[in-house]
């Protein structure tokens, strides 16, 4: 399926993406050391198969980015792995097209494919990634069936989103019509441990992570100006609109809080609460990582 409805197609949403999902340079190591830290630390025996070969060869782990987007995690990976190369596989163009101008590095190549249809041998990747990926997937035990061939037995795959039980993210406090559209897109931790189960992969561990994804509430309004997330599809003009009014109006609020001494903080899940110093807007995913087991059942 890989020629499914993919929003991301669209140039105009691969060129806004890369500005409005920037985080902090500290929360983008923190996330990819958090990934990186679960690539399998034993090698393959007998596993050297040369630069980008899929295997854990002599050099380093072979890593695995599907969906890779405009490429900001396989750069950060590669940064946190030295010795590891990293393939992003990306089916939209324009995405992949950011990815080289913008994420370029010489242990990173980006790859067109689909996850339903992976363009590479199975040849063993010792650690994969999906992040924000899984509720783009039109066939996702396809996609775990492909995950598993590339990876090799004891590889880890990287599962970062939210979990439909759990979606908390600070854009539903001003769009709450996101939270409905997402709760119908976003599939729930037990379809992904089913889908992933039932293609050869065990779980290795459950938990959630949270990051600031902008220094403070106006930084980050000022990033999701261009609805630069498939999720903003979902709403009309009108409705954008009265979610940043509503966003500008807490601004306003807490632009007169300052200047009478007192300031904002907004946590994870974006709510304001009182405190000291204006801080960080916190975005928190759910990380599922599983592991290739020995024979596919
Ligand atoms: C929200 S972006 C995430 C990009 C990147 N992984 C990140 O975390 O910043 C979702 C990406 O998934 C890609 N995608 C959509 N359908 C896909 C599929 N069937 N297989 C692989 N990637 C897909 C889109 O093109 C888009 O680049």
């Amino acid at each position: 399926m890989a020629n499914a409805y993919n929003a991301y197609e669209d140039p105009r949403l691969a060129a806004s993406y890369e500005r409005g999902n920037e985080m902090p340079t500290e929360s983008l190591r923190a996330w990819a050391e958090l990934i990186a830290g679960y690539a399998p630390t034993e090698r393959e025996p007998g596993g050297k198969s040369g630069r980008f070969g899929g295997r854990f060869d002599e050099a380093g782990p072979a890593v695995l980015e599907v969906g890779a987007g405009t490429g900001m995690l396989c750069a950060a990976l590669a940064r946190a792995l030295p010795d590891a190369t990293v393939t992003g596989v990306e089916p939209s163009a324009p995405m992949r097209a950011q990815a080289t101008a913008n994420n370029a590095h010489p242990r990173v190549r980006y790859l067109a494919g689909s996850a339903e249809q992976l363009p590479l041998p199975a040849v063993g990747f010792g650690l994969a990634l999906l992040s924000r990926v899984v509720h783009h997937l039109p066939d996702r035990p396809a996609a775990a069936r492909e995950l598993a061939r590339v990876l090799r037995p004891g590889g880890r795959l990287v599962i970062r989103t939210t979990v439909r039980e759990r979606l908390d993210a600070p854009v539903y406090r001003y769009w709450p019509q996101l939270l409905e559209s997402d709760a119908l897109r976003f599939p729930s931790e037990g379809e992904l441990l089913a889908d992933f189960g039932s293609a050869g992969f065990a779980v290795h561990r459950v938990h959630s992570y949270a990051q600031p994804v902008a220094g403070d509430l106006r930084g980050w309004r000022d990033q999701l100006v261009d609805r630069p997330q498939s999720k903003f599809l979902a709403l009309s003009q009108e409705q954008f609109a009265a979610g940043l009014a509503r966003l500008d109006q807490e601004l306003a609020a807490a632009g007169e809080e300052a200047g009478s001494g007192r300031q904002v903080v907004t946590g994870s899940g974006g709510r304001p609460t009182g405190g000291r110093s204006a801080t960080a807007v916190e975005e928190r995913y759910d990380v599922i990582v599983l592991e290739r087991t020995p024979v596919a059942v």
